[in-house]
C-alpha cells in the first residue's frame, strides 16, 4: 500500500488526536503540522515538521492530504488553500459558521478535483449506522418524527473558550451540528426552520456570549417533523436522539449510552459505539462529577479524547485514508464527500439562527436560494 502524507492545521485537542491517529494508520504518515500555540509540541510527539506558512504547507508535494481542526471561525482558508494547492480535505465539524462560506469551500474542492470530506463523525457511530440499517429494513416503518437533545450545565471556567464566543464557535448549534446532521441524513433536509432561545443564565465577563438554550422546530414535507434542543443552562442533562416511525422508534442514548429499538414485539437493545467497554466509557464520563456536565463538555489543547470518542475518530480516518487509496465511497457516507451533508447541515443551522434574529419561520431554500 502507497504511503499517503498528510499535513494537520490546528493541533489542539481533536487535531492531535487526529494526527495520532493517522500516525498509526498502515500507508499513512503524518508530514507536517501547523498550529502556531501547539504545533511544535505535537511535531515532536509525532516526528513530523512544522510548519509555520499555510501556502508553503498546502505547496509541500509530500503532503497528499490537509485535515483541518482549526477553531470553527478558522476552516476556511486552510480548506481553500489545501483545494487551491491540489489536496485533498478533510474538515472538521462545522464546516463554516455561514452557508456562503460552505459553499466555497465545497465549489472550490469540486473545481480543484480533490476529495472534501466533512467530519460528521455522528455518522460513524455504531449505532447511527445501525439506526438508519433498521429504518433501511423497514423496521419502523416511515420516519415521522426526530427528537434530539444535547443540553447540560456550563459551570464558570478558568478562561472562556472560544467555543463559547458565537462569533468564533456558532454556539451551540453550529458547534454541536451532529445532531442536526444526523437528522438530516435519516429525515432529508429540512424545507422550514424555527428556532427561539437565548442567552438565559451566562451571562458576564465570565463566561461566553452564544445563546445557552435553544428550541428548534424543523419541518421535511410529507408531514415529518423534527425537534432539537441545545443549550448550556440545562440542570438536568440529556443526550439522546429519538426517532418515531409508523411502525416503530429508536432511541439512540448517548448518556445511558447504548440503542434501543422498540416495536410491538418488544424492545432490542444494540451498542451505540464499537465496543461493551466503549459504550460502558461513555455512560462513565457523563456521569462523573467533571469541570463540565455531560453533554455540552469540551476539549481543550493537551486533553485527550474519552475512548468512545478515539474509537470513533479511529473509524473515521480509516476511512478517509481508504477513500484516499482508492476505495470507491459508499452510499451511506455519499453525502460526507459530496459535499451535500455540509451544505445541508449550515444552509439548515443559517435558517435557525435566521429565525431566531426575525422571530419568523424561515424557508431553508431562503438560504441555498
Ligand atoms: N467531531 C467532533 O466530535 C469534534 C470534537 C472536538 C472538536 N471538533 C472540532 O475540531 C476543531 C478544533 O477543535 P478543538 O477542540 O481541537 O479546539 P482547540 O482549541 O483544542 O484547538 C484548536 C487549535 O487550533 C490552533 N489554531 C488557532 N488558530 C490557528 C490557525 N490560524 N492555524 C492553525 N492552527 C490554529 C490553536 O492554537 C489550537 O491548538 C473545531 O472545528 C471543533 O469543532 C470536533
Amino acid at each position: 500500500m502507497k504511503t499517503l502524507g498528510y499535513a494537520v492545521v490546528g493541533t489542539g485537542y481533536f487535531g492531535a488526536e487526529l494526527g495520532r491517529i493517522i500516525q498509526r494508520m498502515d500507508g499513512a504518515r503524518v508530514v507536517a503540522v501547523l498550529d502556531p500555540e501547539n504545533g511544535e509540541t505535537i511535531a515532536k510527539e509525532l516526528g513530523c515538521q512544522v510548519e509555520t506558512d499555510l501556502e508553503q504547507l498546502c505547496a509541500r508535494p509530500d503532503v497528499d492530504a490537509v485535515v483541518v481542526a482549526t477553531p470553527n471561525y478558522l476552516h476556511k482558508e486552510p480548506v481553500l488553500c489545501a483545494a487551491r494547492h491540489g489536496k485533498n480535505v478533510f474538515c472538521e465539524k462545522p464546516i463554516a459558521l455561514s452557508y456562503q462560506d460552505c459553499d466555497e469551500m465545497v465549489k472550490t474542492c469540486e473545481e480543484n478535483h480533490v476529495i472534501f470530506m466533512a467530519g460528521h463523525v455522528m455518522n460513524f457511530f455504531n449505532g447511527v449506522r445501525k439506526a438508519k440499517q433498521l429504518i433501511h429494513e423497514g423496521r419502523i416503518g416511515r420516519v415521522l418524527y426526530c427528537h434530539s437533545a444535547r443540553n447540560g450545565w456550563e459551570q464558570q471556567q478558568d478562561s472562556v473558550s472560544w467555543k463559547k464566543i458565537r462569533a468564533k464557535s456558532g454556539g451551540h448549534l453550529y458547534h454541536h451540528i451532529h445532531e442536526l446532521d444526523c437528522i438530516q441524513f435519516l429525515m432529508g433536509p429540512a424545507t422550514e426552520a424555527t428556532m427561539v432561545g437565548g442567552n438565559v443564565a451566562h451571562r458576564g465577563e465570565h463566561f461566553g456570549d452564544e445563546d445557552d438554550m435553544l428550541f428548534i422546530t424543523l419541518q421535511f414535507g410529507n408531514n415529518t417533523y423534527a425537534v432539537v434542543e441545545y443549550g448550556s443552562a440545562f440542570r438536568w442533562s440529556e443526550h439522546y436522539l429519538l426517532i418515531q416511525g409508523t411502525q416503530g422508534a429508536i432511541r439512540l442514548d448517548m448518556k445511558d449510552t447504548g440503542v434501543t429499538l422498540r416495536t410491538p414485539d418488544g424492545d432490542e437493545h444494540f451498542l451505540l459505539h464499537r465496543t461493551k467497554e466503549e459504550d460502558d466509557d461513555r455512560t462513565l464520563t457523563y456521569n462523573t462529577k467533571m469541570e463540565m456536565d455531560g453533554a455540552v463538555l469540551y476539549g481543550k489543547p493537551g486533553k485527550l479524547p474519552p475512548m468512545w470518542l478515539h474509537g470513533i475518530m479511529e473509524m473515521e480516518m480509516d476511512y478517509l485514508n481508504r477513500i484516499l487509496h482508492g476505495e470507491p465511497v459508499s452510499e451511506e457516507f455519499r453525502p460526507l464527500l459530496n459535499g451535500s451533508a455540509a451544505r445541508a447541515a449550515i444552509a439548515t443551522a443559517d435558517a435557525c439562527t435566521l429565525s431566531l434574529r426575525e422571530d419568523r419561520k424561515v424557508m431553508v431554500s431562503e438560504i441555498t436560494g
